[in-house]
């Protein structure tokens, strides 16, 4: 059974250690995240770090997944800070352990990402995803509109150019 919490501060803190694995897994296993692998735990620990700091700040919202009384998957949204953006918000770093994938665990985060981004009003949603990545059939999936491909966004480890594709979706 998979179950979706909103973490708090202190929550987030406590769930760090489970946070920094998740990212690493991911990372390790090609996904195209913001990192290049492999993932030094300094790194990744930094990174959730700045999550949290902003999770304090009321700057992101941070979901965990827990599967089998683990800690499984996480994702954050993003609501836009700009005046003109307060209808909107970006769905960022979605990511599930490698040991838990395919159980569901990505669609019931997406939806409760959507879920939360009503309850703050927040009815457009963007997101992108690299070019060809599993997010994007789960995007697909959950009803996402593809709007379009930017070639050479990203560049892997071996310094070669990937590209990415931006997604949106109306609540
Ligand atoms: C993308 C990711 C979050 C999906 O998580 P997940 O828990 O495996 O996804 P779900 O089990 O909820 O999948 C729901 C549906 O999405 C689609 N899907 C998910 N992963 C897929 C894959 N690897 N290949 C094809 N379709 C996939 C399927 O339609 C799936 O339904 P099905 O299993 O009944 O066929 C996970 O693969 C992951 O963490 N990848 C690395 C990080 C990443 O790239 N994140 C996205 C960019 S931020």
């Amino acid at each position: 059974m998979t179950t979706i919490a909103l973490l708090s501060h202190a929550q987030a803190l406590a769930a760090a250690a489970g946070l920094v694995e998740i990212l690493i897994d991911s990372v390790d296993n090609g996904a195209s995240v913001g990192f290049h692998r492999p993932l030094a735990p300094e790194e990744a620990t930094a990174y959730w770090q700045g999550v949290c700091a902003d999770v304090e700040k009321g700057q992101v919202l941070l979901l965990a997944a827990y599967a089998d009384g683990q800690l499984a998957g996480t994702a954050q949204l993003q609501p836009s800070p700009k005046a003109n953006g307060r209808n909107r918000a970006e769905v960022a770093k979605v990511l599930v352990h490698s040991a838990f994938r395919r159980r569901g665990i990505g669609r019931a985060l997406m939806d409760a990402l959507e879920a939360e981004a009503r309850r703050l009003g927040r009815t457009t949603l963007v997101l992108d995803t690299r070019l060809g990545d599993a997010g994007e059939p789960l995007y697909q999936k959950c009803g996402w509109t593809k709007v379009g491909v930017i070639p050479a966004y990203v560049i892997d480890e071996h310094g070669q150019p990937d590209a990415t594709v931006i997604y949106y979706k109306l609540l």
